[in-house]
């Protein structure tokens, strides 16, 4: 990615959809989506978010790859470039760096929630998980939290990660081996659909997953739904944006964006049925927060046939779903200071990950020695780290990049870089003009207060 100014692109179409279907499925997917459904009613939190990632999602996923490619920069000069290019203030380049900022502070928790999943690799490889109680497992769980060496060196161990593949460029060939291990990822969870099915409680899971019930919905859930459609397909802060620069020209960017959308969010919603079956079976809490894949997992794959190896397999193909979305975290910034410093891409990822390494330090002693360290609102290091990413800065930079696409770019250059027929590009403008916008708008405004 370095050779600056002939800029390395995605060998095909192929490369392009996997390297950022690569960064949209992870731990949001597997980890986050399902304890978020339990927290916040079901299924009208289900609802709300498929509605989101159609509604809102999937144009604004368009918008950001059609910014990035029409840029071929990083986010902040990128948007720079376009704003000059529409005679526009360049004021608007402080959107792609709020968007590099917000790559970091997730990456912050996200490297750490990362470090779980190794940690429950090597438990899985010890052979833990065999004929375990639901309380046993819950307790393992807790005994991780509880210790702030182990939070720390598998923190560590996915940073070093992150940071080596960066330090290489994104197109180094790891989105090659996406190839093989989303569809594996797929696969495995095939396999635990069919033991929840056989022995898990399917039926009350769907229920609680599917059968509307709008007494649910809330203020709230409809935010952290419509936020967490954004950290889902990794949109609002530049990353998608960033991938998009590196793409070819004749690449159709409609039909990319709808597979990738309907990849991940099929992916997360049958992880979530998977573990509410055994969530149900096991008459465990569906509310039991960022633990929840945690504790549930563990006693399918102690009580499966084959569960030993399967378990291995699983956890390392969230841990690989994982590292291919932290990568896109600091993708962003570290095109920024490559493009524009003397700095090399070894050293700035050296420097960001030291950076991000110590948050990430505070984030996961927040779930032991300084739990009760609250920030705002009552919420500790971890909490407000991701409700200001995840409600407040994502849906923020969507919405912002869709007034920039809509209101202040030449609508023949939007239309040049879409290449749609006539009809489907006023469907996305009006799904970029209008509801996006309005959508996030009404959400935050109602939470502001300002309107009822
Ligand atoms: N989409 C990723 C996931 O679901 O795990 C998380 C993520 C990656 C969010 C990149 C935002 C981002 F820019």
């Amino acid at each position: 990615m370095s050779h600056i100014p002939h800029r390395s692109h995605w060998n095909s179409r192929w490369t392009f959809m996997l390297a950022t279907a690569g960064s949209a499925i992870g731990l949001g997917n597997i980890w986050k989506l399902p304890y978020m459904i339990g927290v916040n009613g079901g299924s009208a939190f289900v609802l709300v978010f498929v509605i989101s990632i159609f509604l809102v999602g999937i144009p604004l996923m368009m918008t950001e790859i059609l910014l990035g490619r029409r840029a071929q920069k990083n986010p902040l000069d990128g948007i720079q470039t376009l704003a000059i290019e529409a005679k526009k203030s360049s004021l608007w380049r402080y959107l792609g760096g709020m968007g590099m900022l917000t790559g970091l502070l997730i990456l912050g928790f996200y490297s750490v929630i990362g470090g779980w999943v190794l940690a429950y690799i090597s438990e899985a490889v010890s052979g833990s998980f065999s004929q375990i109680t639901a309380q046993q497992s819950t307790a393992n769980f807790d005994a991780l939290l509880a210790s702030p060496f182990k939070l720390l060196f598998w923190h560590t161990v996915f940073m070093l990660m992150t940071m080596s593949v960066v330090a290489h460029g994104v197109n180094s060939g790891l989105e090659k081996a996406n190839n093989i291990l989303i569809p594996a990822l797929f696969a495995i969870l095939l396999v635990l659909l069919g033991y929840s099915m056989s022995e898990g409680d399917m039926q009350t899971a769907f229920q609680f997953m599917f059968k509307p019930d709008f007494s649910k919905i809330t203020p709230v859930s409809v935010l952290s739904a419509l936020g967490h459609a954004f950290f889902s397909l990794s949109l609002g802060m530049g990353a998608v944006m960033v991938y998009g620069s590196y793409l070819q020209r004749n690449v159709s960017i409609a039909r990319t964006t709808i597979y990738i959308a309907l990849a991940d969010t099929l992916l997360g919603l049958l992880v979530g049925l998977a573990i509410y079956s055994l969530v149900f079976a096991n008459h465990l809490a569906p509310n039991a927060g960022p633990g929840l894949i945690f504790q549930t997992l563990p006693i399918a794959f102690g009580h499966m046939p084959g569960g030993n190896i399967i378990g291995v397999l699983f956890f390392l193909l969230v841990a690989f779903a994982a590292w291919t979305s932290s990568i896109s975290l600091v993708e962003p910034t570290i095109a920024w200071i490559v493009e524009n410093t003397k700095i090399k891409r070894h050293a700035a990822a050296l420097i960001l990950g030291v950076a991000v390494w110590l948050l990430g330090v505070a984030v996961a002693l927040s779930f032991n020695e300084w739990k009760d360290i609250k920030i705002v609102f009552n919420l500790n290091i971890f909490e407000t780290l991701d409700k200001l990413t995840s409600t407040v800065l994502l849906p923020l930079g969507g919405l912002l990049m869709a007034i920039f696409a809509g209101y202040f770019m030449n609508k023949n250059h939007v239309q040049e870089e879409l290449n749609l027929n006539d009809q489907a590009f006023k469907l996305w403008r009006i799904a970029n003009n209008y509801i996006a916008p309005i959508a996030i708008a009404a959400v935050f405004l109602y939470l502001f207060g300002l309107i009822k």
